[in-house]
């Protein structure tokens, strides 16, 4: 359950978001300053990161982009494994609570307990993702999807313009 606290957390991480997305100047300063400032402000946000579809890769593949967290072993996910290859091929946000009962979850860290993957869409086409991992099970609420996909959406739409 989310407390004031929190929601006053996620007001303020928005701030610095919407302020970055007019000041960073390009898509790359626009994503490494999301993994930032999720990962700092966010105290249940344990491991920030994005994975893009490599163009060149068929099948296609996300890979490993700006992160934030402890360096993790998948760097490179196919479409059809994991929670990440979840979001990317069916084109929508996924939000596991409890990670040990979801048979597709590939492990990043022993210590996590709930995730969200968010997709990039560019174009109507999904180009990445914005993956979320926390210590604490059922971390990602309401407002936590929300300020989620308001990252991606505004990572889809200045990768729309490069
Ligand atoms: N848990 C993800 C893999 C990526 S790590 O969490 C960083 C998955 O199941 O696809």
């Amino acid at each position: 359950m989310s407390t004031v606290a929190d929601t006053l957390r996620i007001e303020e991480a928005r701030k610095e978001i919407v302020q970055l997305n007019s000041n960073s100047r390009g898509t790359d300063q626009l994503m490494e300053g999301i993994t930032r400032i999720l990962h700092d402000k966010m105290l249940k946000y344990n491991w920030v990161g994005f994975y893009m579809i490599e163009p060149a890769s068929n099948p296609p593949v996300l890979v490993l982009g700006h992160f934030r967290g402890a360096m993790t072993p998948h760097t490179r996910i196919p479409l059809n494994q994991g929670i990440c290859g979840a979001a990317a091929s069916s084109g929508k946000t996924v939000v596991i609570d409890d990670v040990t009962g979801d048979p597709r979850y590939l492990a990043c860290s022993l210590e996590t307990k709930s995730e969200i993957v968010v997709p990039v869409f560019v174009r109507g086409k999904v180009a990445g993702e914005l993956d979320v991992d926390s210590h604490f099970p059922s971390a990602f609420g309401f407002e936590d999807r929300e300020i989620v996909e308001f990252c991606a959406q505004i990572v889809g739409r200045r990768l729309e313009q490069e």
